[in-house]
């Protein structure tokens, strides 16, 4: 949520801030602004996309220092006033902030008394004002120690980056729940909220931790914590390349990302699998076998999409290992004063590595003496490097909002989790090795599927304007319905509902008529047959019915049955039953993604939505 972009060095600074911020967009995105320094600070601000702001920074300006910022509104509206950089009053002092200060309206009643009057309707802006107040006041007159005595005061949480006009030579970082991350170049340095903003300039970052202070300089960094002593960091080299973060001609990210998903999954597996053994290896978890082999329930814990990779692991792992598995929306479970009981493994599953609902959950089960193993893309983000081991899921950079290379690749490492589990409990080596055998035919299959995008972008376009989606599934199928009614009202605001097929009985087939559209989940397994009753209540009642299911011959009397049932039919290759997710979700987000096209949507920045959720 916001991002963040510092740069301090020998070139000019404009350019490469809004190339930053441009790779930071999909953290928020409703409005932006930079601030330049020289023996002053020149600010510009504006609503909207960063192409809005790039369209008033004048061109040729030489100035090598600057902040800048793209914002999603949490305190004041959308507008040229509240956007970032805030500028202190007399203009010496601008700041960019990440996060929420809790006790701003304190902190402006008591700065309004001093007589400062306010430009913005944020809580950000008093940080600007704490600063000049804080460094005027002072015998010393020094930045480093404003800026220390302003943070004493902040409440609440922050990623920080602050210049000032008396000394150009240096950037005040902080951290304090909000992600901020150094990129070391030689004669120059970069702040972001993610590597993405630097990408192509170093690969040599350095992450700050919570409670975290930096003195950053063109040539040097020096790091303390909040009590003032100094912290040792270490350098690390960053894995992306570069041009990961280009369309390579794909008109949206989100098709990009659809379509990657057969390398992405590749990379999930790669070297994680022992073939003889038919079995897994994540080396990453930190646990003995014995310790793995003690673990008698397991709880998932995650937000949006991956909590929807959760549910299915739980499916899986308990269908494999047979080892109760639960799963908790983080923001739930955090504020229910949770239960952490021994024998507990606790997954948190994120993209980001830094939603704050998961970050804080994993830290609440921490404090309670559980274990929390991280299931995270992004290397070096928060949930990774504060859990007790855990996987990272190799996807790549994810750009469009709405997740989908990191869902499949999440499964794919929760099942290779199942496996590994399954395997030292009951499960044969034959049974293993055919089931290692099915994973690695998944990017073959999923490349097939992508082959008959056509198909899916033809039924799109018949589907595009109805009101409302429902979309059905059973046992492991049903959270895969929950992912692609998600994806779809993510993208094309739709209204659509994930259901279990079982249970439109109940209620939600009162909403079904001749213009609903349908979608069955319904791969070959042993929900076929109660599934196709339900295709046959929906069918009744006049909805347009659209089947996912699993590769069967023409002849048979399964296509036969799906035929007289189905509007339109969609087909994905047969699999082991438990793998069928990996496989289903892919027309889903393909479906999403053409409805959302057709209707003219703003496909990788949906309305109102960030990517990295970073606030509670
Ligand atoms: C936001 C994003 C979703 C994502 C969710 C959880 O809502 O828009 O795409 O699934 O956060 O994010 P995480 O990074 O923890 O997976």
């Amino acid at each position: 949520m916001c991002g963040i972009v510092g740069y301090i060095g020998d070139r000019p600074a404009a350019g490469l801030l809004l190339e930053g911020l441009k790779r930071l967009e999909y953290r928020g995105y409703d409005s932006s602004g930079v601030a330049l320094l020289d023996d002053r600070i020149t600010c510009y601000k504006r609503v909207g996309r960063i192409a809005n702001l790039a369209g008033i920074v004048p061109h040729g300006l030489t100035q090598t220092v600057g902040i800048a910022h793209t914002r999603w509104a949490t305190h004041g509206g959308v507008s040229d006033a509240n956007a970032h950089p805030h500028l202190s009053r007399n203009k010496k002092f601008a700041i960019v902030h990440n996060g929420i200060i809790e006790n701003y309206i304190y902190l402006k009643n008591m700065l309004a008394k001093a007589g400062f009057a306010f430009s913005s309707q944020t809580d950000s802006e008093v940080i600007a004002h704490l600063l000049e107040k804080n460094y005027e006041e002072s015998q010393t007159h020094d930045f480093e120690e404003a800026f220390n005595t302003t943070l004493r005061m902040l409440e609440g949480t922050y990623g920080l980056v602050a210049m000032s006009a008396d000394h150009p030579d240096c950037l005040m970082v902080a951290r304090k729940g909000s992600p901020l991350v150094l990129g070391i170049g030689s004669n120059e340095m970069f702040v972001a909220s993610d590597v993405s903003a630097f990408l192509g300039h170093t690969d040599s970052v350095v992450y700050l931790d919570d409670y975290e202070i930096a003195k950053v300089t063109s040539s040097s960094f020096q790091t303390k914590d909040f009590r003032n002593e100094p912290t040792e960091k270490a350098v690390s080299k960053i894995e992306w390349q570069p041009d990961s973060l280009d369309l390579n001609g794909f008109p949206h990210y989100m098709l990009k990302e659809i379509f990657e998903q057969p390398e992405s999954i590749e990379r999930g597996f790669a070297g994680r699998i022992v073939e003889t053994m038919g079995t897994t290896k994540l080396g990453g978890l930190n646990l003995t076998p014995a310790e793995l082999f003690n673990i008698k329930r397991v709880c998932i814990i995650a937000c949006g999409t991956s909590y929807h990779a959760g549910l299915v692991g739980a499916y899986i792992i308990e269908e494999l290992a047979r080892i109760p598995t639960r799963v908790e929306v983080a923001s739930e479970y955090k504020s229910k004063n949770p239960i952490i009981e021994a024998g507990t493994l606790y997954f948190a599953v994120s993209q980001s590595g830094e939603t704050i609902d998961t970050l804080l959950s994993m830290r609440e089960i921490q404090r309670k003496g559980g274990k929390v193993l991280g299931i995270c893309n992004v290397v070096g983000s928060t949930i990774p490097r504060e859990s007790d081991g855990g996987v990272y899921v190799h996807s790549g950079p994810e750009i469009a909002v709405a997740s989908t290379k990191a869902f499949t690749s999440q499964l794919i490492v929760l099942t290779l989790f199942a496996v590994m589990m399954a395997r030292m409990k009951d499960m044969s080596l034959n049974t293993g090795k055919r089931l290692i055998s099915d994973i690695k035919k998944i990017p073959e299959c999923i490349r097939n599927i992508l082959g008959h995008a056509a198909h899916i972008e033809s039924i799109a376009g018949k589907l595009k304007d109805a009101k409302y989606f429902m979309f059905l599934g059973r046992g492991i199928s049903y959270p895969v319905a929950l992912e692609g009614a998600l994806k779809l009202k993510e993208v094309s605001y739709i209204l659509s509902e994930g259901i279990p097929a079982g249970e439109i009985k109940h209620g939600p087939i009162a909403l079904i008529d001749k213009t609903t559209p349908v979608i069955f989940i319904i791969p070959k397994d042993d929900q076929f047959d109660k599934t196709l009753s339900n295709m046959q209540e929906v069918r009744s009642r006049g909805g347009i019915i659209i089947t996912i299911h699993t590769e069967c011959p023409a002849d048979s009397a399964d296509y036969d049955k799906l035929k007289s049932l189905s509007d339109y039919m969609i087909c994905v290759p047969a699999i082991d039953p438990s793998l069928t997710p990996l496989l289903t979700i892919i027309p889903l987000q393909l479906l999403s993604y053409y409805i959302a096209r057709d209707r003219g949507c703003d496909i990788d920045k949906p309305r109102n939505l960030a990517k990295s959720v970073t606030v509670e």
